[in-house]
């Protein structure tokens, strides 16, 4: 085969990401995983790097997720939901903090990591202490208003006493791991096709029109940030924002945790890497934020990407199975559609 210029393999790879990112945000039902999605975007980005004439305004590269669906309303988000640069092993971590550092003139700055949970990134709006609105990421700018769907889930709080007028938070909305093995049994049961993984089947379950499937999925959140800026002048730091956060009543993880050098960083992905599968929920990294908000503000934001964040990734998990059987679904419109039975592992 004939080697493709950057040009051609630039443009053969935005339609490739675009095509999974429409399987992934739109139909929650994507074909390849992260970790693969990752390489195709990391090769992009590398292109693109090298020749910055090649870089559109419509490539995936400069866009955060997919496009919010027609089904919902739209709302236009204060301030962007921001996506995530990563670091893939402990070099790249490294070479994250001593970029923050000399950004930082070699100041001394703490930092709070946070499992990073696989689930579906939404921003609640609380106007007098009552939750008026929540909604997906979608694109970034604008998401989706699932207000009705996300109302049903039990530790997202209706109502917060001692709110700020307009308060705003951010978290991840997740299908926890049995409740997911639960669905999948009736699923079974009924001799229906089973569900892929927990993330994109508790995305499926927000991105439902009837709350009524919603509310019959034990969903849950980890809320992870401080969205507002009024009323909350006295917070200094993310860390204080979890801690005041928790003590409106919000849902933070336990797990979460200060750290005053990247040792303890390193020790706190060490401990998670090994004990991932205990969690109730999915987690496929670790994020690590500067804490004090002020080193945020100066570090600030680079296309997508907070300069003052990292999502430091577990390793893409493979395993080698068995081909029990190749099985035939009809569709809709009596199209074929060949699945594979695999053995568990
Ligand atoms: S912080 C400013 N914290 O990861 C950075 N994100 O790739 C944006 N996520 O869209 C969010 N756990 O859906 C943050 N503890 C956590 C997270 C987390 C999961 C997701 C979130 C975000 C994506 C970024």
């Amino acid at each position: 085969m004939a080697q493709l210029s950057p040009e051609q393999r630039a443009a053969e790879l935005r339609l490739e990401l675009n095509f999974h990112n429409h399987r992934y945000y739109t139909l929650d039902d994507p074909v390849i995983s992260d970790a693969e999605y990752d390489v195709l975007l990391r090769e992009l980005r590398a292109i693109e790097a090298e020749h910055p004439g090649l870089l559109t305004a419509d490539s995936p590269t400069q866009r955060v997720g997919g496009d919010p669906s027609p089904a919902f309303d739209e709302v236009e988000h204060s301030r962007p939901m921001l996506s995530l640069g990563n670091a893939f092993d402990f070099d790249e971590l490294a070479a994250w903090h001593r970029r923050v550092s000399g950004l930082l003139d070699g100041a001394d700055f703490q930092m709070v990591c946070e499992l990073k949970i696989d689930g579906l990134a939404v921003n609640l709006t609380y106007e007098n202490g009552v939750l008026s609105q929540g909604a997906t990421r979608g694109n970034g700018v604008t998401g989706e208003d699932v207000t009705r769907n996300l109302r049903t889930i039990r530790s997202i709080p209706l109502a917060v006493e001692n709110a700020p007028s307009h308060l705003e938070v951010r978290g991840e909305v997740y299908l926890p791991v049995a409740e997911f093995r639960r669905l999948n049994e009736e699923r079974a049961e009924r001799g229906e096709q089973l569900y892929a993984n927990p993330r994109n089947t508790g995305a499926g379950s927000i991105r439902q029109l009837d709350p009524k499937i919603t509310a019959s999925r034990n969903m849950q959140i980890w809320v992870y940030s401080l969205n507002s800026s009024e009323g909350v002048e006295f917070i200094q730091s993310h860390w204080k924002a979890l801690e005041w956060l928790t003590d409106l009543g919000f849902r933070i993880n336990p797990k979460n945790r200060l750290c005053s050098s990247l040792e303890e960083v390193e020790d706190y992905y060490r401990y998670w890497l090994e004990r991932r599968h205990d969690l109730p929920y999915e987690a496929d990294g670790v994020v690590v934020k500067v804490s004090p908000l002020q080193m945020q503000d100066q570090l600030g934001v680079v296309g997508r990407e907070p300069r003052w964040a990292v999502a430091y990734k577990f390793p893409a998990e493979r395993a080698t199975t068995r081909l029990l059987e190749i099985g035939i679904n009809v569709g809709r419109t009596g199209s074929l559609n060949p699945y594979a039975i695999l053995a568990p592992v």
